[in-house]
């Protein structure tokens, strides 16, 4: 091994540098492109369950709601309708289309200009959204802000990941989720404000201020540096060189660019990711990008962060109190994401998970009972103010324990185990599998409400008891390794060392040690 190559506790090296303020600019300019993403999560709940919007596009889910409310029928059905699901979805759809050619922008043209279409894209379904006067206008509109968000979240990450040295790389990527986050709360504020609106077009203001954050992204792009991994994978080595040294404040970066070098001829070899990303050797990080973001869309998060007004309404609450509630929520959640910037890099990935896991798991089994116990199967009660208080307390907490583990970690975990050569079409999946399963759940959580009750809570449980074991089982801790190292930490894995030949191992700076066939432990994390 080179000499000046520090071994850290959390295992990995770590190469020569400091935080400089340059790079710590780009990866908060870049983050921004969470901003869409949550800005869209957060309004379209709070959008359907205004009346004058629902009686513009969706009469017959005004009427039914009119109905229920004024027969005092079974809470848990009144919102089921497939066309108001299909508004909702239709982005996460179209995102997970996107990501994929997002993926061939990504490798070939650098990782800013997929974050500046991802925002292009966005502004202009932004536009139509605000202008819409049929549902088809509605839904081409959100179809364009999940081309964006595709675009975005397939980028942003890796961005994020490669820009960052390697022992903060879990603070910095994680701006991606808090940015996600903020989105989600300005989301819900105003939807608060424009609630209020009368003459009834303040779901107009909601939809058409998501020209706010596209703007943002799109104009940040085109002020970010592409990262040293991407300019050498396209060729620029000279300047990949001298973006290291400005990203890493420092000349001394040898150590790290033939690391990168290295990454890149093996990345070379690879002409088809797509069919590469298959074989044996990838079979770890092929499974964790299907795993990862299945297991952090069936935590159920999205029931909350989409149907909160809605759930708070179902609870009894009037509309205004279901929407401050969603503004509680959504507060949580972005004051919950600081305690994973601040600990992900020191306690590592894993300690996080389990810890979020175990919560959210508790907070289920207490909100599925303390519904179950009023409304029963029935789906008709009073709540007390008191009891649903409480409901609402115990789903901050759920909140919370995603917002330090699978929120953050289902972004920043794919988004660095892969390897150069296969990360652009890793991420692909990353992002496709993610949004099928937010598509999933949005379709089907107001029919699963209806008909399964209070018993969903309990199916989400169920998913955080497997992802959790899951966790404990098969995913090592990743914090600290250098990115384009991770394929040591799968090699020393009690169970994916299996799938990786000893000649799969080429780290740059490693030569004798590919020389005679061997992996250094002392480089790999416990
Ligand atoms: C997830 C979203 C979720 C959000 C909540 C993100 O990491 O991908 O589906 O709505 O976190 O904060």
């Amino acid at each position: 091994m080179a000499g000046g190559v520090v071994v850290n506790n959390g295992g990995g090296k770590d190469y020569p540098g400091k935080l400089t303020m340059f790079v710590l600019f780009a990866c908060i300019v870049a983050a921004t492109g969470g901003l869409i993403f949550g800005y869209d999560i957060g309004i379209s709940g709070g959008v359907t369950s205004m009346n004058p919007f629902l009686m513009k596009f969706f009469p017959s889910v005004y009427r039914k709601e009119q109905e229920a409310e004024k027969n005092q029928s079974n809470q848990y059905c009144k919102f089921d309708s497939p066309l108001l699901t299909m508004f909702t979805s239709s982005l996460y759809l179209a995102a997970l289309v996107a990501s994929f050619f997002a993926s061939t922008v990504t490798r070939v043209s650098g990782r800013k200009w997929s974050m500046f279409g991802g925002g292009v894209t966005f502004l202009i379904g932004a536009a139509l959204n605000g202008a819409a006067n049929n549902v088809l206008m509605l839904i081409l509109g959100r179809v364009l802000l999940g081309v964006g968000v595709g675009f975005a979240n397939q980028s942003v990450p890796l961005y994020l990941s490669e820009m960052a040295p390697a022992r903060l790389r879990g603070m910095l990527n994680i701006g991606f989720q808090l940015m996600i986050t903020i989105g989600i709360l300005c989301a819900n504020l105003i939807n608060y404000g424009t609630a209020k609106i009368k003459g009834g077009w303040g779901w107009r203001v909601s939809l058409a201020l998501a020209a706010v954050p596209a703007a943002i992204i799109a104009v940040g792009a085109l002020f970010l540096p592409d990262t040293p991994n991407s300019l050498i994978d396209r060729g620029h080595t000279d300047a990949a060189k001298r973006m290291l040294r400005r990203v890493r404040g420092t000349d001394d970066v040898e150590e790290e660019y033939s690391d990168l070098v290295a990454a890149s001829e093996e990345s070379k070899l690879v002409s088809h990711p797509w069919k590469n990303i298959l074989q044996r050797r990838y079979r770890p990080q092929l499974t964790m990008a299907v795993a990862i973001p299945l297991f952090q869309q069936l935590t159920g998060i999205n029931v909350i962060m989409f149907y909160a007004p809605v759930l708070f309404k179902t609870l009894g609450f009037a509309d205004d109190a279901s929407l401050m509630s969603a503004v509680i929520t959504g507060l949580v959640n972005v004051f919950a994401t600081f305690v994973s910037i601040v600990t992900v890099d020191r306690l590592g990935r894993r300690k996080l998970f389990l810890q979020g896991g175990t919560q959210m798991l508790a907070c289920q089994i207490v909100v599925g009972s303390l519904i179950g116990a009023k409304f029963g199967f029935t789906g008709v009660a009073e709540i007390p103010k008191a009891y649903a208080a409480f409901v609402v307390l115990f789903i901050c907490a759920y909140v919370a324990g995603f917002a330090w583990s699978w929120g953050p970690l289902g972004w920043l975990v794919p988004s660095e185990i892969f390897p150069l050569e296969i990360r652009s079409a890793g991420q692909s999946i990353n992002v496709s599998v993610n949004m099928l399963f937010t598509f999933i759940i949005a379709q089907a959580f107001l029919p699963m409400l209806c008909r399964f009750k209070f018993i969903l809570f309990f199916f989400f449980g169920a998913w955080v008891v497997v992802m959790t074991l899951f966790v404990a089982f098969f995913l090592p801790e990743t914090k600290n390794v250098p990115i384009e190292e991770m394929v040591l930490v799968w090699k020393s894995h009690w169970y994916w060392g299996r799938f990786i030949r000893d000649e799969d191992v080429h780290v740059g700076a490693d030569v004798e040690m590919r020389a005679n066939g061997k992996v250094d432990p002392a480089k790999v994390a416990k």
